[in-house]
């Protein structure tokens, strides 16, 4: 039996290094298992990996045709095809330019009526679908991973969730850089919907995750970090670039 350990911190030179690496995990995890469930995360962070993994499928390296992806989150009440949208942002960045299959493509409905509902149904097809086989997942400067943000108290399953200012703020850029236009709510996966997935990275980059990164690896495990949780894992991968690491 796999004894637990702490994560494993994997340190670039750099974030375009950091996106290159993960696109050779990821492609090695496509050929190896064609059918892979891919749990997705939007934000600055990943824009990179989507890129150059984009090239690679677009060079015909990489076949998406049967695999499936989950993304964390997404905006309450906003259409998916609004500029703001969680959704447009894969549209733009990965999906509009890679062969996966459009019903394999898996999103939070912000608009549904019933988000109650509507986050049952996503946890029903995350089921169905066997289960996230690999999770990719960036962090708040707060410590929220998804839109699990710090609380008294985590929700383990997908819910309806309070965006607190600071991530609003940090979201501005999809809103004409004004944080009173992104939306106040959204729906997000849950804390042991993350903790399911079979595998994890966590990616992050920059100086200004140094803090929230350092707290994520000593800390003490607390819903006030949500980020912490992943301290439970037994197979998490923490990739961060030079910047993000440097108080590790
Ligand atoms: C978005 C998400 C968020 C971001 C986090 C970091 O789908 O799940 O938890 O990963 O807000 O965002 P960036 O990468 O913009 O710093």
């Amino acid at each position: 039996m796999k004894v637990p350990g702490p994560p494993r911190i994997s340190v670039f030179r750099d974030e375009d290094a950091m996106a290159q690496a993960l696109t050779t995990r990821i492609a090695a995890a496509i050929a190896a298992n064609p059918a892979i469930v891919l749990g997705l995360a939007t934000g600055r962070t990943p824009i990179r990996f989507y890129h150059q993994f984009a090239s690679l499928v677009e060079q015909g390296r990489v076949d998406l045709s049967q695999a499936s992806t989950f993304n964390l989150d997404e905006f309450l009440a906003l259409p998916c095809d609004h500029p703001g949208s969680f959704r447009s942002f894969m549209d733009t960045h990965l999906f509009g330019r890679v062969n996966l299959a459009a019903e394999r493509i898996h999103f939070l409905d912000g608009t549904a009526r019933d988000t109650e509902q509507e986050c049952e149904r996503y946890e029903r097809e995350i089921v169905a679908a066997g289960g996230i086989d690999i999770q990719i997942l960036g962090v708040g400067t707060n410590g929220h991973i998804g839109f699990n943000e710090p609380a008294p108290a985590l929700e383990p399953r997908a819910h309806r969730v309070t965006l607190a200012q600071e991530t609003r703020e940090a979201n501005a850029g999809l809103f004409g850089n004004d944080p009173s236009r992104v939306p106040t709510e959204a729906l997000s996966m849950g804390m042991a919907t993350i903790l399911h997935a079979r595998s994890i990275v966590l990616l992050a980059s920059g100086a200004s995750k140094s803090v929230v990164i350092e707290r994520a690896v000593r800390g003490p495990i607390t819903p006030e970090l949500p980020v912490s949780f992943l301290q439970l894992h037994h197979d998490v991968e923490i990739m961060v670039d030079e910047a993000a690491a440097s108080r590790l």
